[in-house]
């Protein structure tokens, strides 16, 4: 699933590794710190990772980089409301971490991600 930037795909593995840590905690009594270990850790690195990748694309000259930003922001705000949501005691469901988290960034970066590779590979 490489988006032709080795640091951009190390960036995609380790999200991608913190969603794989979440999934043995779900409904696990007595994870909530470990789980909010896990999201902090998520949330912080989307952070890093959204921004360096909103740079690259305006840097590369990519004409869709607001809209991909806005995905961002929508995906970030996923992410925090889980976390906040896990600190006030909520269950996470794993049918919801599934469709919404995995599926929504993992099909973010097989999709949205990819079409920025030519505009990458011009810039060198
Ligand atoms: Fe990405
Ligand atoms: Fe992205």
């Amino acid at each position: 699933m490489s988006v032709g930037s080795e640091v951009f795909d190390g960036h995609h593995k380790i999200i991608i590794d913190c969603l794989n840590a979440l999934h043995p905690l779900l409904g696990k009594p007595g994870a909530k710190e470990e789980l909010l270990t896990i999201l902090a850790r998520l949330e912080q690195f989307v952070l890093l990772h959204f921004g360096e990748e909103e740079r690259a694309l305006r840097q590369a000259g990519y004409p869709d980089w607001r809209a991909h930003k806005d995905q961002h922001d929508q995906m970030y705000d996923v992410v925090f409301n889980l976390k906040t949501g896990v600190e006030k005691g909520q269950n996470l469901e794993a049918e919801y971490l599934h469709e919404i988290i995995y599926g929504w960034l993992v099909k973010h970066i097989l999709v949205e991600d990819k079409k920025y590779e030519p505009y990458l590979a011009a810039k060198g």
